[in-house]
């Protein structure tokens, strides 16, 4: 992967516009600050300035930049098989609940892109899980089952339109796959029409309450004041009690975008298998692109990430024949127990501070059911989903969070003291009995760094694939000098003192 190192990039990105917005510079005052430029966090500014709130949208880098601008950008209510296990242990209703939900966010986002006509290349197509393994069957069944039972619009098949031998195929009708980045770009536009402030590189720090208002300082000497606060991060940027810290789980998945000879639009893919492949077709400009992944594992488990590319590599040439790499990434999400969002009040009875996290790696339609959701509870409306993505459900099974069969076993991602350090390389070593790492650059230049997460302290691993230092516990990026890429994390990794190698 060495040679690939400059195109460590995701695909949605890549054709990412020129338009940029300035930090906070000055003191704001709202009604509601959203805290999060990803999916939820736009719709949700969005919808509720068209009800007439003034909204600020605050980003703690650029806007579209994290988990929402690294997905296979499918819009869908499959994902992968849920809605036997949601059957299962929730009842029908909601299974019910959790599938309409989707949907709903599926048509709010068409419906956008119809009206303002967004070139998102937004297309309508069926999704697929599939199974290779014969041991899976009885898995697929009974995600058929529950299918017929809640009446969604699908079925079991034994044939999919691809070149792959199955042994079974669910199909779900009538979803759609979009160019998620192309999309939320033109719905801040629409923000700022209707008197919306967007700020970028602003790092929410903390809330101070004051009367029956909220003061949010950021890391510029600037505040906004506001009503309400609502947190579109990855992961909360508040966490009373670590309540989320305790019912959520980080998880990485890695994608690769291929140049392809001809289109794929027969329908978006993932297998029920391990390891773990998910892919679907996409356009760049008029050039057809491939893209897939899987790999899925815990973040920051240490283990290298340069072989779950070449995995993912490997597939692509040996079922389609594709081998000229345009991008690869990592993509983190927040992993519930029982695989729902949270989305709601931070704690009961608190109706000034939200939330919207955990969308276990299926976020797309679920922040856009969540945004009207968020906006519906902010504006005083009923929403039949708010006990659905209730953030203090009760809970009560373990989490789930696969590991891909091939991401067993791995080589430890950290180099052994023994060996030379490469330049774009990093090590990790004691000193004084704590965890600390060098990082050596393309020049050959070596920083020094505390590995203790700043957030709440966890050691953080290094990515070999990606070159960044993941945290474990909560999910936190760092790139390879300690910057911040992805929060709860708000301070860079601090620099130490040179030492002995
Ligand atoms: Fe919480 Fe690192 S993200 S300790």
């Amino acid at each position: 992967m060495g040679s690939l190192s400059n195109k460590n990039q995701s695909f949605w990105k890549k054709g990412k516009q020129e338009v940029s917005y300035s930090k906070l510079a000055k003191n704001e005052e709202v009604d509601v600050a959203v805290i999060g430029g990803g999916m939820s966090g736009v719709l949700t500014a969005y919808l509720l300035a068209k009800e007439g709130k003034s909204v600020a949208l605050i980003e703690a880098r650029e806007m579209v930049s994290g988990s929402t601008g690294g997905t296979t950008a499918k819009l869908t209510s499959q994902h992968q098989l849920v809605y036997g296990e949601i059957l299962d242990r929730d009842g029908l209703d909601v299974a019910k609940d959790y599938y309409d939900a989707n949907e709903l966010g599926r048509e709010l986002v068409q419906s956008l892109v119809e009206e303002y006509d967004i070139k998102c290349d937004f297309e309508t197509m069926p999704a697929y899980v599939y199974t290779q393994d014969v041991k899976n069957k009885k898995q697929m069944e009974k995600e058929a089952q529950a299918y017929k039972e809640i009446g969604i619009n699908g079925e079991l098949v034994t044939t999919i339109p691809l070149d792959l031998k199955i042994e079974q195929a669910l199909i779900m009708n009538n979803q759609a796959q979009f160019h998620p980045v192309k999309f939320l770009e033109s719905m801040i536009v629409e923000i700022e029409k209707l008197g919306g402030k967007i700020y970028e590189h602003t790092v929410y720090m903390e809330t101070e309450r004051s009367g029956d208002k909220l003061i949010l300082s950021t890391d510029t000497s600037f505040t906004v004041t506001c009503e309400q606060v609502v947190f579109a991060t990855l992961f909360p940027a508040e966490d009373p009690d670590s309540y989320f810290s305790d019912s959520m789980k980080p998880v990485t998945s890695h994608l690769m975008a291929f140049k392809n000879t001809e289109v794929f639009n027969s329908g978006m893919y993932i297998n029920d298998d391990s390891p773990k492949r998910t892919f679907r077709g996409a356009k760049d400009g008029d050039d057809n692109v491939f893209i897939v992944g899987g790999e899925t594992h815990p973040t920051g488990d240490g283990k290298s990430t340069e072989q779950h590319y070449e995995a993912i590599e490997k597939f692509a040439k040996e079922e389609f024949g594709l081998t000229e790499i345009l991008g690869y990434w990592s993509e983190h999400d927040m992993v519930t127990a029982d695989r729902r969002p949270h989305i709601g009040p931070i704690k009961e009875e608190d109706f000034q501070m939200y939330v919207m996290t955990g969308y276990s790696k299926w976020g797309l339609a679920a922040a856009a059911a969540g945004a009207q959701l968020m906006t519906d509870l902010l504006t005083g409306k009923k929403n039949k989903f708010k006990d659905l993505f209730d953030p203090q459900r009760k809970i009560s099974e373990e989490n789930d969070v696969e590991e891909s069969s091939s991401g067993k076993g791995r080589k430890s991602g950290v180099t052994p003291k023994s060996e030379k350090l490469k330049n774009n390389e990093a090590k990790r070593f004691k000193v004084d009995g704590k965890p600390a790492g060098i990082y050596k650059d393309n020049e050959g230049k070596n920083y020094y760094l505390d590995l203790a997460c700043t957030h709440l302290g966890c050691e953080v691993k290094w990515n070999d694939g990606d070159k960044t230092w993941d945290c474990p516990c909560h999910g936190s990026v760092f790139d390879a000098k300690g910057g911040v890429l992805a929060g709860p994390a708000k301070e860079p990794l601090k620099e130490i003192e040179p030492f002995e190698e």
